[in-house]
Parts: C-alpha cells; structure tokens; sequence
C-alpha cells in the first residue's frame, strides 16, 4: 500500500487535531534518551567491527599548488603502517548536501590549507597516526593564493540569481525622512558539533558498508557513489545516531570517501576519525560576510526602501554560498530595493551550510540595522518592525502563508517587561556594570522536502515506523514516534522508530529545518492508508474511526486492534512531495528575541543575564523537543554576538584557532536562564501536519538582540562582529 500526497494546495483537513490518543504536541521524551545517556547508543566511532584497521588523513601544509611528491616507501611495512592511499579519488572537499555529487577536486591538486590529500592506514590508531606525522610530502607551491575577501585583487563573482534592483533606492535614501548606511561584518563560524566526524568502511566483494555519521543518507549515498565512481545500489550507510551536525554533516566529507578506498585497497574494513582539528579545516566553515546595509523611511518610520548588499567567499568552483539576503526578500516592506551576493574565490577551508545558513548572519545584522532606525526616527524598535510587516511579498506579490511575527513581537514584548525597558543608552548602572535591553525580529524560510516511510501495524499490536531520516539530536525518534502513535492509537511504547539506514525508504534527511515536517507528513501518509484498512476490516469510514490505546471501533464500540488484525500485519508508505504552494505562497516561521546584558564598566565584559524567544512554526509536534531546538539557536547566538569566530592566518589561511580551547563557544557559565515561548499556530499550506521546520529558527536574528542591548547599555554600536572587550573598551566611561 501506498498513499501518495503532492501539496499543490492548503490541506484544511487539520487531522492530527482530531487524533485522540494525545501524543502530538506533548513535552514526549526522547525514546533514545536513555539509550544516549547510558552510553548505549552506538555512535559513528563505536560500532564493533571485527579486524579493523585505522586511517589517519595528511594534510596540505601550503594553501595553493600541486602536490609533487609523497614519499609512501618510507613508512609502508614499517611501525605497523600498511599503506598510504593517494588515489585520485580521494575527496579534497567536503560535499555540499544536497548536490547528489561529490567530484574529485582533480589529482594532486591543493586549494587551501589543510586540504586532506594522503591517507596512512595502519593496524592500530596510533600507528597511523605517527605515519601520517612522519610522511613526507614535497610540493610545487603556487604563490598566487588569495586569502582576504576584500582585497583588491581577489577574484569576485556575482551569481545572477541573487541580485535584485527593484525601483531606486538611491532616490529613497535622498528623500528619506531618516537612514541608515552602514557596513557591518560577521567572522567565519565552525559547527562545533560535539561528535567528530568518522566512518569505518567495509566492503563485500563490490558492495559497501559504511557505518558514520551523517545527516542525510538520501543525499550521501549518491555523493558516495560519486566520489568512488560505482552505483549508489551498491552502498549502504548507517547512521542510526548522530552527535550533533548543524550542517558540518550535510554531505560527506573526506573520511568517508578515504576510508572506502583505504578498505578496498588493503581488503579489510578500515576507520578513519577526524581530530578536531580537522574538523576544523576539512569540513564545512560558515564564510564570513561583509553587510552593507541602507535603510530609508518616512515620519512614521515606514520603510521605502531597503539595500543589503553582501560579500561572502568560497573555494574557487563552489557553487554554495551563504544566502545572507534570504530573509530580506520578504520580511520588511519597501518599494525601493537593492538585494545583492557578491561571492570572493579565496583559498581557505570550504564555504558550505552552517545552521540556518542566510538568515543566522543575515538577520544577525539586518536586526541590528533595523535597531538603528528606530533610534534614528525615535520609534520604539517593536513598533517600528510592526509598521513594516508588508500585506504581501514585497518582490514577488505573493502572500504569505501563516505568519505570527507581530504576535510574537507583542507577546515577547509583554512577557519581557520590554515597556519597562532603559529607555536611554549608557543611563542604566548597577555598581560596575552598565545595563542594557535589546529586541530583535526573527524569520527563516520554511521548505517541504520530498519523504517516503514505511509504517508497519504488527498483529501483535505494536508499529514499527522506518526511514533513512537520521536524527541528529533534533528529536527524530520521537516525534515519528509520537505522529504514529496518533494516527494508529497506541501509546508510544508500543511504536518503534528506526533511522538512519539507507536501506530503508528515503527520508528527507535532515537539513534546512525540514526533517521534521517532511518525514513526519510521509509517516502520516502511511499512517492513514493503514486506517483506511482498518476502516474497511470494520466496514466503516476512515474518517469515523477511532483508534486509541491499541483498541479500535466507532462511537462507543471498540475492540482490541490485535482481535481487528487477526493474525495480520498491515503495511503501508507514505510518500509527501512539495508542490505549488511553496512556490504561491511565501512560506516561513517567524519570532521575536528580547535580552538584557550587563557590560562591565571597567573590562568591557558582556555578560547575558537574561533572554527570551518567542517563536511561531506552525504546529508543534513535540513541545520539548522544538524548544530545546530554539535553546541551541538562541546560545549560538549569544556565541555569535559575544565570542565565536575563526581566525585565520593572512600568510597561508589556515585556521590559527582550529580546536575548541581557542575557538570559544559559549559554555553553560555564559548562558543565562532562557525563556522560549511557542505560539499555536497551524500552516495549512506547509504540509499535512501544518507544521513548519524549527530547528534553525531559533538564530535567526538572536545576536542581534544582545548587541542592540550593548547598545543600549554602553552607547555602543559593535558593527564588527563578535562584540568582545577590546571593540568596547575605548568607549567606556571607567576603561
Ligand atoms: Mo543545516 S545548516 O541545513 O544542517
């Protein structure tokens, strides 16, 4: 059985309202919560496979060149090193995602530092690792490598679908009653999850196995296929449990591709880990931007026009690159617009997808811009956001889908106190510290990714959900658990979710905050196709049934389902496709965030003392999961504002602070008491469950709020981010 579900348009139907046994929505906990916490759940680096042997990665020491020479004879045979693989296949990039492709960067080739280009593969770790220590590698430098984005003379390309010129702003900003014009900048950020990258490969005569840690095994498995040149058919991966991703595991990177070639090669199943600090420099970094910003409007504050014009950079031949202006097509109204990606080629680590990609540094800054103006035309920030939320798509004339951004700006306004606010920067003081309140909007797209599952209803009374969805400490495993709890009327301990093998029906993946709502629909799909089963073993309308702690009937009869089924298991895939109402309706979530900082007067110290978010995404399929997802987005901002960013050397590019002693993200002493709100919401037109993605909407804009509550606190405007002590220091009343 198969059912089938296109979302060419709004589906009305709201039916999870209607599901009685009461699992969707609820604070669930996690069925692989006790698994993780007692350490049984197996991840990338802990499954038990017989006779492994251990691949370590060399490394480019140069950022541009060739590499000339590896001196492979000295080490094989010798201190348990068994080969050194330097096919050309070996993976000098990481892959992008959702390319379905991962090409070889071509032979010997070097684009920057720290570029995997040999792999030494011993019988214990700690042989290869001294082999890949001790190998030699000569090389033919190229001296022509570019590592600033704003040079001069480095390349610079405009890719044509993100430039928009609509009306005359330059005219706007004339006859403007207030403006804003200003360039502000955010660093290079890494994912930091907290599980290194690693796979083991093992092979059976031409068929793969590769057990690691991924976050979208519909993709990966034909960037794989790529990579190594033989059919995806031919692979499975197993990603049952991921230790965090936020993009760095979006495609493969080289431990992947080097472990496969290393196993076939020696004939023997082969691991290859990453150190952290390869994961720094050979997975995905989010590239820094440069943001010019111009913003125009009337007395009334009314926007009449709005530029935001970007820099960000790549490895030469990438196609990604960081979407800043996303939400400033459709969140703000204004005739006049300027909206334009400019991409740098330069030869640092590669450019790709770090959570909520676009929005988190475009909001970031646009937020900060907007908090300008309101000064400016001396309008409270909420109110100003509020009298520039457009009636329709302000470029393409579409409306919007649901959208609770005004009620999340009123309710978080109310809920903050935000009328009891400092109302004049610098005047707040309590001893040494300087107190300050800041507000900022939140908005990401939202997208509906294509999803199959299997739902399978047991004789026996329990269901068994399956996908190749992985879930990444986002809540997987729960809500496909609790949406089939639901739809078939059983309590969650009598359904099992299984993810994250590629052999089973291919999920989403999880990405771009659409795993939930996509592999979520398809299970839905299923589900109803098995209750039009069991309607019809009754002989009465799906519609009239009623399923709930494992018995089924209409009205007041019920029967036990196990009775129902007989001895039968009834099996069905669900199968969800976006359609027209992505592209006829402006899809996204939306939010609002409010803090309070102390800066210390005399060190320039920021410390966050309090933060709420209030968020709308259409339904919310699990309420713990969904706010842990908008904790996470919102730390990161505190990280964004306050402490994250790589540095990178300017004579060879390479990441100076690649671990996480240098590289500060923000630890529990940093983060105050949160507050996350979510609002009841129902979106029609994203999808069957009326939900939307949340995993990334909780950054979008959230540093935002903490530099404007600098602001307000010190008199300060830090436009170049992270916001730390020396960019505050010379304007303090007591440094
Ligand atoms: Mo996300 S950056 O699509 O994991």
């Amino acid at each position: 059985m198969t059912a089938h579900q296109k979302m060419d348009k709004a589906d009305t139907r709201n039916r999870l309202d209607d599901m009685v046994q009461g699992l969707v929505g609820k604070p669930m906990d996690r069925p692989d919560g006790p698994l993780k916490v007692s350490g049984r759940a197996t991840y990338a680096h802990e499954w038990d496979v017989p006779d492994m042997a251990y691949g370590v990665l060399v490394r480019a020491t140069i950022a541009k060149g060739r590499v000339s020479d590896v001196a492979s004879s000295e080490i094989v045979g010798k201190n348990g090193v068994r080969a050194v693989i330097t096919d050309d296949r070996l993976l000098r990039r990481p892959a992008q995602g959702t390319a379905d492709a991962a090409p070889p960067q071509g032979a010997r080739q070097v684009d920057y530092f720290g570029q995997p280009i040999a792999l030494v593969v011993a019988d214990s770790f700690e042989q290869a690792r001294h082999g890949a220590n001790v190998l030699k590698i000569r090389y033919a430098a190229d001296g022509n490598a570019a590592f600033d984005p704003e040079a001069e003379d480095t390349d610079r390309e405009r890719p044509e679908d993100d430039q928009l010129d609509q009306g005359d702003l330059d005219r706007a900003m004339q006859d403007a009653a207030f403006t804003v014009d200003q360039v502000y900048r955010t660093p290079g950020h890494n994912s930091a999850a907290m599980e290194p990258h690693c796979a083991i490969a093992s092979w059976d005569g031409d068929k793969l196995t590769l057990r690691g840690s991924y976050q979208m095994l519909n993709f990966n498995i034909n960037e794989l296929a790529d990579a190594l040149q033989i059919v995806p058919e031919h692979i499975r991966m197993l990603s049952p449990y991921v230790g965090g991703g936020f993009g760095s595991k979006l495609g493969i990177s080289p431990e992947a591709v080097s472990a496969a070639l290393a196993a076939k090669e020696i004939g023997q199943p082969v691991c290859v880990a990453l150190s952290r600090p390869q994961v720094f420099e050979t997975t995905m970094r989010r590239s820094e931007t440069r943001q010019h910003v111009r913003l125009s409007c009337d007395e009334q504050g009314v926007l009449t026009g709005i530029g935001h014009e970007c820099l960000v950079s790549n490895l030469p031949g990438e196609d990604f690159y960081e979407p800043v202006t996303q939400a400033t097509h459709f969140l703000y109204g204004g005739k006049h617009r300027k909206l334009g990606i400019e991409v740098a080629r330069i030869n640092r680590t590669c450019g790709g997808s770090v959570r909520a990609p676009g929005e988190a540094v475009g909001m970031q800054v646009m937020e900060n811009a907007l908090d300008e103006l309101a000064e400016a035309a001396g309008i409270d920030p909420v109110e100003l956001r509020k009298r520039n939320v457009p009636d329709r798509h302000p470029e393409q004339d579409i409306p919007y889908s649901s959208r609770r951004f005004v009620e999340a700006l009123d309710e978080g306004a109310k809920r903050f106190g935000w009328d009891k606010r400092n109302r004049t920067p610098g005047s707040l003081r309590e001893g040494d510290w300087l107190v300050g309140h800041g507000m900022a909007g939140a908005a990401r797209v939202n997208i509906l990714s294509e999803a199959k599952a299997r739902v399978t209803l047991l004789a026996d009374g329990h269901a068994v959900v399956e996908t190749d969805m992985t879930d990444i400490g986002t809540g997987t495993y729960a809500i496909l658990t609790q949406i089939a709890g639901d739809m078939l009327g059983l309590p969650a301990d009598r359904v099992e979710t299984r993810l994250g093998d590629s052999d089973l029906p291919r999920g989403p993946g999880s990405g771009g905050s659409w795993g939930a709502s996509s592999a979520g629909s398809a299970v839905f799909l299923a589900c109803e196709e098995i209750r039009r089963a069991i309607a019809k073993m009754l002989g009465t309308d799906e519609a009239k049934l009623r399923l709930a702690e494992g018995n089924a009937g209409t009205g007041d009869t019920a029967r036990p389902i196990t009775a129902i089924l007989d001895g039968q298991d009834l099996s069905a895939i669900g199968h969800i496709e976006p359609g027209q109402t992505l592209e006829e309706m402006q899809q996204a979530t939306y939010g609002s965030y409010f803090a309070e900082v102390a800066v210390n007067a005399v060190t320039g110290e920021t410390r966050v003392r309090r933060m709420l978010g209030v968020f709308g995404a259409g339904r919310i399929l699990n309420q713990k999961t969904a706010t842990s997802q908008c904790y996470g987005g919102m730390i990161w901002g505190i990280g964004s504002a306050l402490t994250e960013e790589l540095v990178f050397d300017d004579r060879d590019g390479h990441i100076v602070n690649n671990d996480l002693a240098e590289y500060h993200i923000p630890v529990n002493l940093d983060v105050p008491q949160i507050d996350v709100v979510l609002l009841e919401e129902r979106d029609e037109w994203a999808s069957p469950l009326q939900s939307k993605g949340i995993g990334e909407l909780g950054i979008c804009g959230a540093a935002a709020a903490v530099t404007n509550a600098i602001y307000n606190a010190t008199g300060i405007r830090v436009r170049d981010y992270p916001a730390t002590l020396d960019k505050l220091l010379a304007g303090l009343p007591d440094a």
